[in-house]
Parts: structure tokens; sequence; C-alpha cells
């Protein structure tokens, strides 16, 4: 068997065929996505977040991608392993961005890299794909800037807004990217951005008319510790929180109680 492919990713458009894409930053999590048919695994910076424990994607360097990215690839046999590229490693320009995707495939194994802005991000796209690396873009909500947004607001509201995003997409297909991920923005928007583009839509919070949709795996899987409300867009399909919580306390418990390990555990 081999991995999903680019052309696998274009051929599913044209057929109108879904398809989930989900995070993994391990090679234990991402080989339990693998054998679930999960087709596209993404390493994403919100690494920084789920596993590394900062409080944005800011501080998240090439050498962490590097590491998490090649624990993915190992773990897994049929995924497409896109790496995000972290902030700082592509805004130089496109030799910059060369150089880290370059990283990213040959270090780490990735099969493709993703990047966040739209028409900012064109020169970096373009001299990528000349040079033989899948970019998955990024646009609406862009994490990286966050310090510049003042937090996580829905994007693309208002015409002008949205004009601005119907441009972005078209600048990074236009760039060579091969799917773009649309982030926080209004459902309405995102259906026509995916109907006026040939490359699929991976929506997050973008309603249900984008090509593929994408959610971070501790947001899905229920392991998350939210601060406050979730996300609206965010659906949790199991409770690994309390499961794993649970799990601790009884080993504790017995422990603490002297009925772990009991003769059926031990060695004799
Ligand atoms: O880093 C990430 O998890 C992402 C997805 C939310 C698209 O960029
Ligand atoms: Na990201």
């Amino acid at each position: 068997s081999r991995r999903v492919t680019v052309r696998d990713i274009a051929r599913a458009k044209e057929r109108g065929e879904r398809w989930p894409m989900l995070t993994a930053y391990d090679a234990m999590t991402a080989s339990v996505f693998d054998d679930a048919g999960i087709p596209v695994m993404l390493v994403g910076d919100s690494m920084g977040n789920c596993h590394l424990g900062y409080d944005s994607t800011v501080p998240v360097t090439m050498d962490e991608m590097t590491i998490l990215t090649a624990a993915v690839v190992r773990g897994t046999k049929r995924a497409m392993i896109v790496a995000d590229l972290p902030f700082g490693s592509y805004q130089e320009g496109p030799v910059q961005a060369l150089r880290s995707a370059t990283r990213l495939l040959k270090e780490a194994g990735a099969g493709a890299v993703k990047l966040e802005g739209g028409e900012r991000s064109a020169h970096q796209i373009e001299l990528l794909v000349q040079s033989g690396v899948p970019v998955m873009a990024h646009v609406g909500l862009t994490p990286q800037s966050v310090l510049a947004f003042g937090g996580n607001v829905v994007q693309g509201r208002g015409d002008e807004a949205a004009q601005q995003l119907l441009r972005d997409v078209k600048a990074v297909q236009d760039a060579g990217a091969f799917a773009v991920v649309l982030e926080l923005i209004p459902a309405e928007l995102a259906a026509e951005v995916t109907r006026s583009l040939h490359i699929p839509t991976v929506g997050i919070g973008a309603g249900p008319d984008c090509d593929a949709q994408v959610l971070v795996w501790t947001d899905m899987a229920g392991l998350t510790k939210w601060p406050g409300r979730t996300p609206k867009f965010l659906k949790q399909y199991a409770d690994l929180r309390t499961v794993l919580g649970d799990a601790a306390k009884a080993f504790a418990q017995d422990v603490v109680g002297g009925a772990y390990p009991d003769a059926e555990h031990s060695f004799h």
C-alpha cells in the first residue's frame, strides 16, 4: 500500500468526494488515525498549544516541527503527512521558505508543507511548488498572526474582507497550492470560495460546504482543557479527558490501597 498523494486529493475534488484531516503530533496517535483510514494528517504548529504547552503557535521552532513530523511519519503507512511551516520559518521570503520546507521533507519525511497567508505568501508558495514541494495554503484566521489579530475572531465578515479573502484564495491557487485551509470564516463565504476554486478547501469553523474538514485531534477527542466554553464550530467525538483521568485515578487508588499489582500481575 502506498501513501495518499496530491493526485488522489485532486481526484477527490473532481469526484465530489469529501475527506477528513486530523492533526497528529506523535507516532502512536498517528498510527491510530492511520488505521482508522484518515487519509491526510497535519503535523500542525498547534503542537505549540496541544503538545508543548505554549500559549500560542508563535514560539514553535523548526527543530520541534522536524522532530514531531518525523515521529508522525514513522507511525503511519498510508496517510499523506502535511507539516506546518512554523512562525518565522518562511516570512523572510521564498528562499527561506524553501530551506525550511526542505528540512521537513528531507529530515522528517513530510509529504507536503502548509503555510499561512494568501496574497502575502504567494511568492513563497510559487518557489516551493516550482521546486517540487506540495503546498497547502491557509487563510482566514491564521493563528501565527494572533498578536496582530488581537484574538481568535471570525474573518472575512463584511464585503471588503470577503473580497480580500477571494483574492487570497485565488492567489494561492494561481501560485500552485494543492489545497487551502479556510479557518473561521462564514459558511456562505466558504461555500462561495469552494465553488470558485479547482483546488479543494479544507474547512475548520468554515461551515459544511468545504471539500474537506480538519480538526485538531485533541479538540476532536475531548482531551483539550478549555479555559471557557468550547468553540462553536467544535464537535467532540469522545471524552478522552474523562477516560484518561478516570484511568489515572483508578491506578492511583489501586497503588495506594495495595490492590495493584496482585499475584496475577506479578512474576513468580
Ligand atoms: O496547526 C493546526 O492545527 C492547523 C489547523 C487548525 C488547520 O493549522
Ligand atoms: Na497551524
